[in-house]
């Protein structure tokens, strides 16, 4: 990367050319640079709305970039250490399905961690991949599904030679991050491509202490939310490209299928800025945000019951590499679940965390922190925790359920026939819809697996603990849709599939 070319913002530029040669707008969007709604520009700013432009002659064109679209990519892959980068505006999800739809024809076999985000769900279902899962080793203290390993990769491989790709999450949600560079040797040693889901990992290539990026660590392809952790709008991303298994004019027409052909210029001009920030002052940044969290971990630890994530759990493979900006705490030793942590910090103390579950609580230390914000959020988890006594009284004991077989493929249960039933009289049916907590947003179910009964009493254990479940067509996630032909159409269908998640 040349530090000094990555000073230049030239999509930002032409943006703020374009509005101040004063030019009148005779085309989309109709609010014509704010004058068409003065009460919105009153509240965002009248600059904020003359900014709202979508592809102009001088702006370039995101469905074909040739001008400052281009140079701006350039510049980012650059930056990333990749050989292309394509900005995205319809958030991390558009990136994942466009990676997925541009290695898997429908019946084309994808190796994919169970633990995927609903998103990948969603590319398995629009490009009518065989996704055939590797189930991660669970942690069963903090009830997590952890990082793949090049061991179950080189498993599924030897079982799916003709696969024509391996997801991997880099890191997951709670930070662990897998030995990414030995799966891709595994991986490209079948000649298989490696695609990244980086939604949580955009910042990694900027700090010597994170886990290695996907581009570092030698993937085909990867999804990053630059929106996430640093510091573009949300819904503005990234995917990054090297290497020459996977075409880089193919991807550009499949993200023509499901990319907007009005993206947003504030949007885009925010993933410009962004870049040139990390770029150049990324490594200072990252460093305070660590050293932010680091302190918080050492106040906490002072606190008998609560148990903070750190580097001590690394093993060397399910659990390969952490990412310190996470701050996981678990407080099941004090009969906490992570869903009452969260509620008492929002609503006692007005602090929103990243994540809660079950067992855990994610707050997210980023380049947007500071002492005072790290001080206050230690300060009030104190509180919450002082009165509780350790008496290992865990306040559940479940785990996380065993993953269903998969019985129908995920598109063809989603555009099979239907019905929707409860969800209480659902075991034994074949899924037609998934369901999740957001966040993860991790399927507790997928579209073509069973529903167990084991499946069922978590959801409803979910309920009791208010978190927020969705997936299905209900919103109150009560009923399930699941597919008519249960037993006997399917069983050809169900031979061939079953059975083959790699454990
Ligand atoms: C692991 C993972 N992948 C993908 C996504 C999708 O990203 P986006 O919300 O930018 O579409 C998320 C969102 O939280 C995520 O957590």
């Amino acid at each position: 990367m040349q530090r000094s070319l990555q000073r230049k913002t030239p999509l930002f530029d032409a943006l703020m050319n374009y509005i101040h040669e004063e030019t009148i707008p005779f085309h989309v969007p109709g609010h014509k640079q704010g004058r068409g709604n003065e009460f919105l520009a009153s509240i965002l700013g009248k600059t904020t709305l003359a900014m709202d432009l979508t592809c102009l002659e001088d702006l370039d064109n995101i469905c074909n970039p040739k001008g400052v679209i281009k140079e701006a990519e350039s510049l980012a892959a650059a930056a990333f250490g990749a050989e292309n980068a394509f900005f995205l505006v319809n958030g991390t999800t558009c990136g994942i399905q466009a990676m997925i739809m541009s290695v898997c024809n429908p019946g084309d076999k994808i190796i994919i961690p169970r633990n995927a985000h609903k998103s990948a769900i969603g590319g398995i279902i629009l490009s009518g991949a065989h996704p055939v899962y590797i189930e991660p080793e669970i942690d069963p203290f903090l009830g997590i599904a952890l990082a793949i390993t090049p061991e179950k990769v080189q498993k599924a491989l030897e079982l799916h030679p003709d696969a024509k790709a391996v997801f991997v999450i880099n890191p997951i949600y709670y930070g662990i991050a897998p030995n990414l560079k030995e799966i891709v040797n595994v991986a490209h040693s079948y000649n298989v491509p490696v695609i990244v889901d980086e939604a949580h990992g955009a910042h990694l290539s900027f700090h010597e202490d994170l886990p290695l990026s996907a581009m570092e660590a030698g993937a085909d392809l990867s999804a990053s939310s630059t929106h996430k952790l640093i510091g573009s709008l949300t819904q503005s991303s990234m995917l990054l490209h090297q290497g020459n298994l996977i075409d880089p004019e193919y991807i550009k027409s499949v993200l023509n299928l499901t990319q907007t052909t009005s993206p947003s210029y504030i949007l885009l001009a925010s993933l410009d800025i962004a870049r040139r920030e990390i770029a150049l002052y990324g490594r200072e940044r990252i460093d305070k945000a660590i050293k932010l969290a680091e302190k918080a971990r050492e106040e906490l630890r002072k606190i008998e019951g609560l148990y903070i994530l750190d580097n001590s759990i690394l093993d060397g493979h399910s659990r390969y590499a952490f990412d310190p900006t996470k701050l996981v705490i678990n407080a099941r030793d004090l009969g906490f679940s992570g869903y009452e942590i969260e509620r008492i910090l929002r609503k006692k103390y007005h602090i929103q965390l990243e994540l809660s579950d079950l067992y855990n609580i994610i707050a997210l230390v980023t380049i947007g922190d500071d002492e005072s914000t790290i001080n206050t959020f230690v300060k009030a988890l104190k509180e919450i925790v002082s009165g509780r006594q350790v008496n290992k009284v865990v306040r559940y004991f479940v785990d996380l359920p065993k993953i269903s077989e998969q019985q129908v493929l995920p598109r063809d249960a989603f555009y099979g026939e239907t019905r929707i039933i409860p969800l209480e009289e659902a075991e034994g049916e074949i899924s037609a819809e998934a369901i999740m907590a957001y966040p993860p947003g991790i399927p507790i179910i997928c579209p073509g697996e069973r529903i167990t009964k084991e499946i069922i009493e978590y959801i409803q254990l979910l309920h009791s603990e208010e978190a927020q479940l969705q997936g299905t067509q209900d919103p109150q996630v009560k009923n399930i849709k699941v597919l008519n032909q249960r037993l006997v159409l399917l069983q050809n269908q169900a031979d061939s599939i079953q059975n083959e998640n790699v454990g």
